[in-house]
């Protein structure tokens, strides 16, 4: 009989007994939504030991740098696991990138939100409709923006869950180490964090963990959408872009 959840509760539960619980509550109604950065493959990790049959996704946008596909493999490779790769529309991605050219993300903030959408959020919603709960590997302590992450959270009817929420920099790299976990090869080229190629360059010492996304931007919230709702004038200019793009990915 599955137990009710209760976020209250969930937050009281440390990474293996949550992945545990969701597991055994949704099935394979739950996902993994990783991007095979060190957050990602500690929840890979333990989630797999718990069922080998977990699924898990990937949103691959078009611009991943080649590494993040060789993590991808090391995975497959380690755990036999089946990794679902999700694809952004091709009618969309066409009608922005003849609209605002391939690299639009450099040109103004809007445009860069609008590729994010199209790339990453329009995907990961149309992915969702798969399932009831999905897992993300968000920390605390990764930036300001996340320093309230729930651990279990309803958005918009599904539950997301970040059982590492609580986790310190220095207890990601214990486990890693521990478990012998596959690691992506930018990690150690300087890049904490990894996103697509060209909105991903290496830290200096002394820098954020985020601070090498879209590096750029001045007041971009270095934030991509999956894990915020752009508000104010930035959401409305994004809407404009995204209808326009949407009109032409119709015609
Ligand atoms: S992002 O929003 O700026 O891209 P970040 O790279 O820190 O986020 O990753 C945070 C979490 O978002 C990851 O642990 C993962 O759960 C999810 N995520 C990010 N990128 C992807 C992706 N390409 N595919 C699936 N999930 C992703
Ligand atoms: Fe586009 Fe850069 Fe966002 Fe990737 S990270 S979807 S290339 S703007």
């Amino acid at each position: 009989m599955p137990v009710t959840l209760d976020p209250t509760y969930l937050e009281s539960l440390p990474a293996e007994q949550l992945l545990r619980t969701v597991i055994g509550h949704f099935g394979r109604r739950f996902a993994i939504s990783t991007s095979f950065q060190r957050d990602g493959m500690v929840i890979i990790d333990l989630a797999l030991r718990i069922d080998p049959a977990t699924r898990i996704f990937t949103l691959d946008t078009g611009r991943l740098p080649e590494e993040t596909f060789a993590v991808m493999e090391a995975v497959r490779t380690r755990y036999g696991a089946c990794i679902e790769l999700v694809y952004p529309d091709a009618a969309e991605v066409e009608a922005m990138t003849t609209l605002y050219g391939p690299n639009l993300f450099r040109s103004a903030v809007a445009q860069r939100k609008l590729c994010c959408q199209v790339r990453k959020v329009r995907p990961m919603e149309r992915k969702m409709v798969e399932f009831d709960a999905h897992a993300v590997g968000l920390r605390r302590e990764q930036s300001g923006e996340r320093a309230a992450t729930p651990k279990a959270q309803l958005v918009s009817g599904k539950w997301k869950f970040a059982p590492i929420a609580d986790w310190t920099s220095a207890q990601v790299e214990e486990y890693l180490a521990k478990h012998d976990v596959p690691r992506h090869p930018l990690e150690s080229r300087g890049y904490p964090s990894i996103g697509c190629a060209p909105c991903t360059r290496p830290v200096s010492a002394g820098e954020s963990e985020r601070a090498g996304r879209w590096w750029w931007e001045q007041d971009g919230g270095k934030e991509c959408g999956l894990h915020v709702t752009p508000e104010g004038r930035m959401k409305r200019e994004l809407d404009v872009l995204l209808d326009e793009v949407l009109a032409a990915a119709r015609r």
